[in-house]
């Protein structure tokens, strides 16, 4: 946002790519035609260009604002709404386990090899509080799921196995979450084993910026066994202290949003999607859009996959309706009407095809053959 790439720049001055590439070059900066350009770049390149930059132009609309969708609240329709939690941190550190012991369930049993592959979202109640939690993969394949959970959330929990100590994806999920910029706690687990070193993880942590109360750090550290389930309500306490100083609220009467956690095919039932609702309430029969899909909301499922017949907010749910397949990190909607609905998609659909294909890529050889 409010950024540009050195290929769309180059179209608006209406000067080839290769000559600002080449000009930039010569200055020492190495650019491709996909890098972004800063505003104050894409001023001192526009005065050499004569031209000026304004910088509404450079803000590319999301397709929610473009068409409309985003509605502006009444601050008296705004009421508070549960956090959004997720978990994020290395492979095995106990991420689902540590949900699967706040929820009394068994998620981990029924992984293959005790893998997480994809995001889960739950929901819990905890002193008259709901609170909703997302469960992310730790393995290192998974990094596009630990960015998507980050994004969405409210606060990250940080699970670090004390036996283990910081790791590859616990430094990549920490710096989701402060991309994300987002609160973060961090939950110290398997304190139960033998070769647990709480003390190490919270060194370590420190050399990454995080520092504990105790030491004068505003990071708390809460110190739990998933497996021997210790220590789990002062987390829950910890988080619901966190969540309420950021005053979370939302309008539940509003056409609902949300975004896309998962998605999949179904044999018997077709599309089928995660979502997770931010915003309305959303309900059987809505139309949705979701990117370049589009349907009616034929059924919906909560987390349990008992049939429920509206999604509030912060709430997961699966939603079965849509056309086709959405894709996993897309905003979806609910339009006034199927034609509008169809219009969006089509224009969406038509938008990303044109941006896919303008994404040139430059090599180095072609580079270099350039400036030759
Ligand atoms: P991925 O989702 O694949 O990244 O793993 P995860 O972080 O969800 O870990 P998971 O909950 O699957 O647990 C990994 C292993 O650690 C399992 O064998 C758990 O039984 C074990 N484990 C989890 N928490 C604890 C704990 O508090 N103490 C002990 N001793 N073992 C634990
Ligand atoms: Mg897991």
């Amino acid at each position: 946002r409010g950024e540009i790439t050195l290929g769309d720049f180059a179209d608006r001055l209406g000067v080839p790519s290769s000559e600002i590439i080449k000009k930039l070059f010569l200055k020492g900066q190495m650019l491709t035609i996909n890098s972004p350009i800063s505003f104050d770049l894409a001023e001192e390149l526009a005065v050499e260009y004569d031209a000026l930059v304004e910088e509404e132009e450079e803000i590319e609309l999301e397709f929610g604002e473009k068409f409309a969708l985003e509605v502006e609240d009444r601050e008296e329709d705004l009421v508070e709404r549960p956090p959004v939690i997720t978990i994020m941190g290395h492979v095995d550190h106990g991420k689902t386990s540590l949900l699967d012991s706040i929820r009394a369930s068994n998620v981990v049993s029924g992984e293959d090899g005790g893998i997480t592959q994809k995001i889960g979202a739950y929901q819990i109640i905890k002193n008259g509080k709901k609170i909703t939690f997302v469960d992310t993969p730790g393995h290192e394949a998974f990094t596009d799921m630990r960015a998507r959970g980050a994004q969405v959330t409210d606060i990250a929990i940080l699970v670090v196995a004390a036996d283990d100590g910081v790791m590859p994806q616990t430094v990549e999920a920490l710096s989701h979450a402060k991309a994300a910029g987002v609160p973060i706690i961090v939950a110290v687990n398997k304190i139960d084993k033998p070769e647990a070193n709480p003390m190490k993880v919270k060194q370590e942590l420190m050399e990454h910026g995080l520092i504990s109360v105790e030491w004068g750090g505003d990071t708390e550290f809460v110190e739990v066994s998933a497996k021997k389930k210790l220590h789990l309500d002062d987390l829950l306490d910890t988080i619901l202290i966190t969540a309420e100083i950021l005053e979370l609220k939302a309008n539940p009467k509003k056409r609902a949003k949300g975004v896309v956690l998962e998605s999949k095919l179904d044999p018997k039932v077709g599309p089928v999607a995660d979502v997770l609702i931010q915003e309305g309430t959303l309900k059987i029969g809505d139309v949705i859009v979701a990117g370049e899909t589009y349907g009616k909301v034929r059924a919906l499922l909560n987390d349990k996959g008992e049939r429920i017949d509206v999604v509030g907010l912060s709430q997961p749910a699966e939603i079965i309706g849509f056309n086709q397949v959405p894709q996993a990190g897309d905003t979806i909607y609910v339009i006034q009407n199927e034609q509008h609905a169809k219009r969006i998609v089509e224009e969406v659909a038509k938008e990303r095809k044109l941006a896919e294909t303008s994404r040139k890529t430059i090599t180095l050889e072609s580079l270099s053959e350039q400036f030759e």
